[in-house]
């Protein structure tokens, strides 16, 4: 029998989370200069911003959004919004190389056909961090959240489908993706303070693009 740690280079694992919910490790990986790219010009149009939670706390992950929609949040609460409030223009297009990976991942992770409308795109600096939540200001709960992770690893946080459920915990790391739907579409999740750390593409952050079908 192999020893796991002699020393080999050992393959990352796709991991079952819960009945419904994969994480597919490192399946982004080969894209990460096409997705890093796309960011970047996302971003030019549609900067990171520190949006404020309806309870009047300025969220420590900045965010931005591609796609027909974007989810904002303001005073008034939550909602998928057409118009970057910032700009008072649609949001960027959501590029193919998101849309096709956000497919495949989401096949891989056996829900056919997904064709997300939005893309919300997360950047944690170090210290930043998601509080347990569940994604349910879209209309159709028949698609999954689709999650893809770059740069810096973090500790993300999967439970059940009440808040006091117990968690558990898994380190997403660069190019990992991350698939829940099914009878894990509403379950809580969030992500621990970000560690510091410098990552070879991106530095001391990480991004997280999560793709909804929100109608
Ligand atoms: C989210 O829940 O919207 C983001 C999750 C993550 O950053 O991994
Ligand atoms: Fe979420």
């Amino acid at each position: 029998m192999r020893d796991l740690f002699d020393g080999d280079v050992m393959e990352p694992r796709d991991v079952q989370l819960a009945p419904g919910a994969m994480l597919l490790a490192g399946f982004a990986r080969p894209l990460e200069a096409s997705l890093i790219e796309a960011v970047n010009a996302i971003v030019e149009r549609a900067p990171f911003r520190h949006l404020v939670t309806p309870g009047g706390h300025r969220m420590s992950v900045a965010m931005t959004n591609c796609g027909r929609v974007g989810w904002v949040s303001d005073h008034t609460g939550y909602r998928y919004d057409a118009i970057d409030p910032e700009s008072s223009h649609p949001w960027p297009q959501m590029p193919a190389v998101f849309a096709d990976l956000a497919a495949r991942a989401a096949a891989k992770a056996g829900f056919v056909d997904f064709r997300p409308d939005a893309c919300l795109i997360n950047r944690y600096k170090p210290g930043a961090k998601l509080s347990l939540h569940q994604d349910k200001d879209e209309l159709d709960f028949n698609a999954p959240i689709v999650s893809v992770s770059l740069g810096l690893p973090a500790t993300f946080l999967f439970g059940g489908l009440n808040r006091s459920d117990k968690t558990a915990r898994y380190r997403l790391t660069h190019g990992d993706v991350v698939a829940w739907g099914g009878p894990s579409r509403l379950a809580y999740h969030g992500v621990m303070p970000l560690p510091d750390g410098e990552h070879p593409l991106l530095g001391a952050q990480r991004i997280n693009l999560t793709f909804r079908k929100t109608r």
